[in-house]
C-alpha cells in the first residue's frame, strides 16, 4: 500500500513505518495524522508482530506543523490537539509492541509521539525537546501528561518551561530513552529487539503491555487487580500450556498466539 506521508515495509513480521515528509522535517499535519490512522488499520489487519516507527531524513518528527497551526482559533486548536492525542493514545494502546527508532529531532509533537511508543531507542544524533512555550503554546498531544510520568515532574517542567533541546545522552540519563546507538545501527538494533520480543508468547506480551499501561494510568491497587486478572487470563491460552510444557520437555516452545 502506498501512502502520502509514510513508507511502510513489512519484513520478518515487523512493520517498519517511516514518517516520510522530510522536506518539513516530518512535521505533523492534520492530513498526516489522519493517514497515520489508516497505516495503523493496515498493520492491525496484517500478520505483523511488532512495529518500528522512525523518521525519514534528519528528523524523527520536528513537531506539529507550525505553518498549519499558525492561524488556528481556540476551537480549531483544541480539535487539532484532540486529534493528535487520540492517535498517539491509539498507538500507546496498540495491541502490538511499538518501538520508536528516534533518528534525529524529536521535538514537540515528535517527542510526544516517541513517548507514546512502548520503547524508545535513539541514534546518538537524536535531539529531544518540548519547545512549544517559545511559540506561545503548550504541548498539546499529551506531552504534559506523559513526560512527567516518564522522567518525573522536575525534569519535565525544566524541559517544558525552558523549551531547550537535550541530547540523546541526556535523554538516556533521564530515562526518556532506553538506549543510544550509532545512527547506522538504529534500525537493526530495533529489529533485533523486535525479534527477541517475537520469540515470546504474543498474547503474554500483549497482556503485559496492557497491565503496565493500565497500572500507570491508575492506583497501584487497581493496577495490581488488573495484573491479577490478566495473569489469570494467561492460563486460558494455549501458549501458556505450550510454554510450560516446552520448559518441562527441555525444548523450544512453538507459540501460536492463541
Ligand atoms: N512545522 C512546520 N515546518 C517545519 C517544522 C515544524 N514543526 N520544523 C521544521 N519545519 C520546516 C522548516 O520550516 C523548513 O522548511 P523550508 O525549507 O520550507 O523553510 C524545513 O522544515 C527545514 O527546517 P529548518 O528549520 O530549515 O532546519 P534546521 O536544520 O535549520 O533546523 C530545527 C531544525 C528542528 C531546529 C528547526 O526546524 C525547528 O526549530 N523546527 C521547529 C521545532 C518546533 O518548534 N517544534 C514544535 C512545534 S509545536
Amino acid at each position: 500500500m502506498t501512502y502520502e506521508n509514510f513508507v511502510v515495509e513489512m519484513e520478518d513480521g515487523v512493520a517498519l513505518v517511516r514518517i516520510n515528509r522530510p522536506q518539513a522535517l516530518n512535521a505533523l499535519t492534520t492530513a498526516l495524522l489522519l493517514e497515520f490512522d489508516t497505516v495503523l488499520d493496515a498493520i492491525e489487519a496484517s500478520d505483523a508482530s511488532a512495529v518500528i516507527l522512525t523518521g525519514e531524513g534528519k528528523a524523527f518528527v520536528a513537531g506539529a506543523d507550525i505553518a498549519e497551526m499558525k492561524n488556528l482559533n481556540a476551537e480549531a486548536g483544541r480539535d487539532f490537539g484532540a486529534l493528535g492525542s487520540r492517535i498517539f493514545r491509539r498507538l500507546e494502546l496498540f495491541r502490538l509492541p511499538v518501538i520508536a527508532a528516534v533518528n534525529g529531532y524529536a521535538l514537540g509533537g515528535g517527542c510526544e509521539l516517541a513517548m507514546a511508543c512502548d520503547i524508545r531507542i535513539a541514534s546518538d544524533k537524536a535531539k529531544f525537546g518540548q519547545p512549544e512555550v517559545g511559540l506561545g503554546i503548550i504541548p498539546g498531544f499529551s506531552g504534559t501528561q506523559r513526560l512527567p510520568r516518564l522522567v518525573g515532574a522536575s525534569r519535565a517542567k525544566e524541559l517544558i518551561f525552558t523549551g531547550e533541546m537535550v541530547s540523546a545522552g541526556d535523554a538516556l540519563a533521564m530515562g526518556l530513552v532506553s538506549r543510544v546507538v550509532a545512527p547506522e545501527t538504529l534500525v537493526p538494533t530495533c529489529r533485533e529487539l523486535a525479534a527477541k520480543i517475537r520469540k515470546n508468547a504474543p498474547l503474554a506480551v500483549r497482556y503485559a503491555k496492557a497491565a503496565i499501561n493500565g497500572g500507570l494510568d491508575s492506583t497501584v491497587e487497581t493496577g495490581m487487580a488488573l495484573e491479577r486478572d490478566l495473569f489469570g487470563l494467561c492460563f486460558a491460552t494455549g501458549d501458556q500450556k505450550e510454554g510450560m510444557t516446552a520448559f518441562v520437555e527441555k525444548r523450544t516452545p512453538v507459540f501460536s498466539g492463541m
